[in-house]
């Protein structure tokens, strides 16, 4: 035993895998010793994990603390733990905790210490994947926008100024979570290493080396880590590395044990386990709300649970894409404001049948109380008002550039990105002339596609088109030389998957003007957000109804309204869903907190989640809303809505022709 004890006093220093490699060759009681050695640990001999000596497995559900207001953190853990599950499994978002270099976010919202200490005190076990890329539907993939400051970085690889990010902020982060491994007294089992880095085409070994010795040398030799791919031997190959535990990922309704035959090609001992098992699907902006039948779910689970695998149950709880954070694939589609994913929790963490289908799959119930559904309330229809204090007719933002631009504009004889202009989110806005007249239709073209993502364009004030990103490459326009071009641009949300995840905003390539390239631009950051949390548009002033000709499409403006919670009902606030009826598509803030995106135009998604935890029943409650296309307030009058009951599977009313195929994996579900 002592020699055993030395042995793995050695090898600690390089890394455990030679550990396990070893425990193959040991006798039983050497065996016993490891397992005394080591809180959790694969057991390769008996094809399990083993926790404090115990074989154990566990079944567990995701859920995206960033998808979740802190408010309500405990009430979905605690509905998980009542599910039977003993595990959860999170992402960590780069972007969300390190919004630019240096500067980082731990508190509030962002506070993953509360989060992890919260699952603890309920009595789940998590699985962690701190990425640094993270996939997940989620803008860039989690990567933050600022590594592009380098302009032709290689993310995902050996790129030096790529490693040495990664290096800086898992430097941050890591510590960070060591008291919180199991280890250590705290909740995290397993520790994922990278995403699915198999599906992406640099298959850089070196990368993948670095970041498990960089794990290892901040959470310690006995940490376990893991890796996840599809269940395919083409996405295992690239994203294994001996060493790393390999887990694969499949969705219901497939044969299991082919599936998990992938992951024993790979791990050929040691306990099976698929990463996310869908229990749902993402949607895209354009097409058809995703669904995934509750009895292929419990069908495909119960026979998963049945050989003993553990399971991650992708998602439990999906959430919301709050503010900007939404991701896309390509060609250019980016995911809706919800991410509901039709998951056993829906957004708002409501109990649906398949909550109850899976518990019944699970049969661990522990004793407790069903906690129930949060309630909605419909504030039912609010008035709205077009901001224009100086009453022109003209194009709001442009007016309000005083308010929405703190630092000007910057010149420049070819246009910006987002990323020139140091800005990661939101909306710039880019200005220049007509250099010549253009009294007949004159196309305005983006013949590189570099519109990211869509482009509002006005002629002195008037609404002139929509250029968007892999769908309008050209309009036409109309005007005297000298007319004034404006053009809005909007980040629909970085891709999160594939190799085009080096997404630049703005216009990322010249516009053309007939046969020429449109030159002399002013580009304006824009600061909406500040703008309207501290209360500046609204001391703009407003209007009730104005008088010019209707016309299809509108320059993109404000409009504000407020309501207030009625008095004398018990437990208000309470969640509800706002819904915009005769609006087109747009950005909503609720007293300065920026709900997400709405394009009802577009669908399939309707209504926005309003969680309790925003609203005031002390002073009126504000609503902002960007609305980019169409002014349903004039001549008005115009209202949104508070509804009780969400709509996340409106008809799609877009042009396309054919629904995309399911991402990556359709093969596997
Ligand atoms: C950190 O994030 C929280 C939650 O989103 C936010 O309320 C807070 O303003 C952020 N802090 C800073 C300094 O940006
Ligand atoms: C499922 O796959 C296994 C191979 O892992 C095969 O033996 C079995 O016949 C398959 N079952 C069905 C129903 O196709
Ligand atoms: C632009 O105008 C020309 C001439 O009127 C017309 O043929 C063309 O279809 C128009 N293009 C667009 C994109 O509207
Ligand atoms: C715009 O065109 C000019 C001249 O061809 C070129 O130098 C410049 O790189 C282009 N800019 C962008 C953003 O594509
Ligand atoms: C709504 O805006 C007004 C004016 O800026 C402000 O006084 C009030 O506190 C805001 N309400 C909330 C709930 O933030
Ligand atoms: C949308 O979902 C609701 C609730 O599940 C369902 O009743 C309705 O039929 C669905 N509508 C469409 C168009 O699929």
């Amino acid at each position: 035993m002592a020699s055993i004890a030395l042995c793995i006093h050695f090898h600690r220093d390089v890394g455990l895998f030679i550990l396990y490699i070893q425990q193959r060759h040991l006798t039983r009681g050497q065996r016993l010793a490891v397992t005394l050695l080591l809180p959790t640990f694969v057991d390769y001999k008996n094809d399990c994990f083993r926790k404090d000596g115990e074989e154990f497995r566990y079944i567990s559900g995701s859920i995206h603390y960033n998808r979740i207001p802190r408010a309500y953190w405990k009430d979905r853990l605690l509905k998980m733990y009542m599910a039977g599950l003993n595990t959860i499994q999170t992402y960590v978002p780069w972007n969300f905790h390190e919004p630019s270099p240096d500067r980082y976010n731990f508190s509030g919202d962002r506070d993953l210490e509360h989060f992890l200490q919260l699952a603890q005190d309920i009595g789940l076990l998590v699985v962690l994947r701190p990425g640094p890329y993270i996939c997940g539907e989620w803008d860039m993939g989690g990567l933050p926008a600022w590594l592009l400051h380098k302009k032709d970085i290689v993310l995902r690889t050996s790129d030096t100024d790529y490693i040495a990010a990664v290096d800086k902020w898992m430097g941050t982060l890591l510590p960070m979570l060591k008291p919180f491994l199991y280890q250590n007294g705290g909740p995290i089992i397993t520790v994922q290493v990278e995403n699915e880095y198999g599906s992406y085409f640099a298959c850089d070994y070196n990368y993948l080396r670095h970041l498990t010795s960089l794990f290892r040398s901040h959470l310690g030799n006995d940490v376990v880590l893991f890796t996840t791919d599809g269940a395919g031997a083409g996405y295992l190959k690239c994203g294994t590395l001996q060493g790393v535990y390999a887990t694969v990922d499949f969705g219901p309704g497939g044969n299991v044990s082919a599936a998990f035959d992938a992951q024993r090609q790979a791990e050929p001992h040691g306990p099976l386990v698929n990463s996310e098992f869908y229990t749902g699907w993402l949607d895209h902006w354009g097409e058809h709300h995703s669904t995934v039948s509750t009895a292929i779910v419990a069908k495909s689970l119960n026979e998963i649970l049945a050989i003993g695998a553990s399971v991650n149950l992708y998602m439990f709880i999906g959430g919301t894409n709050f503010g900007y954070w939404n991701g896309a694939n390509t060609p250019y589609a980016p995911q809706p404001t919800s991410y509901d994913y039709d998951a056993p929790l829906t957004e708002a963490g409501d109990l649906t049948d398949k909550y109850f289908a899976i518990q019944d799959v699970i049969k661990l119930i522990p004793e407790g109380p069903v906690l129930p559904s949060t309630p909605k309330y419909a504030y039912g229809a609010v008035p709205m008002k077009k901001v224009d204090h100086l009453q022109t007719f003209k194009h709001l933002i442009v007016d309000a550039l005083d308010i929405l631009s703190f630092s000007g504009p910057v010149k420049s004889i070819y246009p910006l990105t987002f990323i020139e202009m140091n800005q990661p989110f939101g909306f710039v806005l880019y200005q220049t002339k007509l250099p010549v007249d253009c009294s007949k239709p004159t196309p305005l073209s983006s013949p590189l596609n570099g519109v990211h993502d869509r482009a509002y364009v006005s002629v002195d004030g008037v609404a002139a088109g929509i250029l968007e990103r892999d769908k309008a490459l050209t309009i036409n326009v109309t005007g005297k030389a000298g007319s004034q071009v404006d053009i809005l641009v909007e980040n629909m949300g970085r891709v999160n998957y594939g190799k085009d995840i080096n997404d630049f905003k703005g216009l990322v390539s010249n516009l053309t003007l007939g046969a020429d390239i449109l030159t002399g631009w002013e580009v304006y950051s824009l600061s909406i957000d500040q703008a309207v949390s501290q209360g500046l548009l609204w001391e703009m002033g407003s209007r009730v109804a104005g008088t010019p000709p209707p016309s299809p499409l509108s320059v993109p403006s404000f409009y504000g309204g407020t309501f207030v919670i009625p008095d004398g009902i018990p437990d208000l606030p309470q969640d509800t869903y706002i819904q915009f009826p005769d609006w087109r598509k747009g950005q909503v803030w609720i007293n300065g907190f920026n709900l997400g995106r709405y394009w009802p135009a577009r669908g399939p998604q309707i209504t926005l989640y309003v969680p309790a935890s925003i609203l005031s029943t002390a002073v009126p409650n504000n609503v902002t809303v960007l609305e980019l296309e169409g002014d349903p307030c004039t001549p008005g009058p115009c209202t949104v809505e508070f509804t009780n009951t969400p709509v996340l599977n409106a008809t799609v009313k877009s042009d396309h022709k054919h629904q995309r195929a399911l991402f990556h994996k359709e093969d596997l579900l």
